[in-house]
């Protein structure tokens, strides 16, 4: 068990994450594939999208940012801010709201690719795929974060003594975490595996647009073509 929990929680990491930059960078400059993380609001503008985009995309945005902060931040400079306890408590009262506003935008998202055949019908495997991997994503981290809020403060603190022992190599990292619930591990599983595969499918825009639009120039006004043809 020892050698499985080592693989996925110590390895793993690393493997995922050299395999992300190594696609990001392949993407950026050898390949240049057009990504088409293409609109559909324009086959069908209703109130799933209206509500179900903006819950999904700002809540996820949270949570990303919840993430690097509650993992990466060491102990002690938080404590020069507030107590453990309190970084505890405020992780899990703005991790689960921002979760869930990301759970029912993407919800409702879902429901729009099968209710509109329009939507259904110029969706590849891929959509559904991804949807389907980060909606699992999604319910794995909201239960990791229930199952926060039942247990000890020392429990909370391993997964950022696990994060930070990586970011410094320390080749015992995973041992922090040995005991955690299955449930996070397999949330931690099925995250480096959506990193692993990320720079081949359409989450790619979430990197591509925000530097494309850095680097834009004058041109990026040219009003005969959109921002998705230009990526
Ligand atoms: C791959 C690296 C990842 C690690 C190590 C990780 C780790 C964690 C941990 C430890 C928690 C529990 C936090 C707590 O107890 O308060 C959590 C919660 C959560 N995670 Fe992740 N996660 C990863 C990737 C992701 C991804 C890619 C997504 C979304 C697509 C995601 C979505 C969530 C959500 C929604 C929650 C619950 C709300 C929150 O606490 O932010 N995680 N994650």
């Amino acid at each position: 068990m020892d050698y499985v929990n080592g693989l996925f929680l110590g390895y793993l990491p690393y493997i995922a994450l050299t395999a992300f930059l190594i696609g990001v960078l392949y993407h950026f400059f050898v390949s240049n594939k057009t990504i088409h993380a293409t609109s559909t609001q324009f086959l069908e503008k209703d109130w799933l999208i209206k509500w179900g985009s903006p819950l999904f995309h700002y809540g996820i945005i949270l949570v990303f940012f919840g993430h690097v902060f509650g993992l990466f931040t060491p102990p002690f400079v938080i404590e020069w801010f507030m107590p453990l306890e309190t970084k505890r408590m405020l992780a899990i009262s703005i991790g689960l709201c921002a979760g869930f506003f990301a759970f029912i935008g993407l919800s409702l998202l879902c429901i729009r690719k099968f209710v509109s055949s329009r939507v259904h019908s110029t969706s590849s495997f891929q959509d559904y795929f991804i949807v389907f991997l980060i909606l699992v994503q999604i319910s794995l981290g909201l239960l990791s974060t229930y199952i926060t809020t039942q247990s000890t403060l020392a429990d909370y603190l391993a997964f950022d003594y696990w994060a930070q022992g990586l970011v410094w190599f320390e080749p015992n990292a995973w041992k922090h975490i040995l005991e955690a619930n299955i449930i996070y591990k397999l949330h931690i599983v099925n995250g480096f595996f959506i990193f692993m595969i990320f720079p081949y499918t359409k989450l790619m825009h979430m990197i591509k647009a925000p530097v494309m639009y850095m680097f834009r120039g004058n041109k990026m006004f040219d009003s005969s073509k959109t921002l998705i043809d230009k990526l």
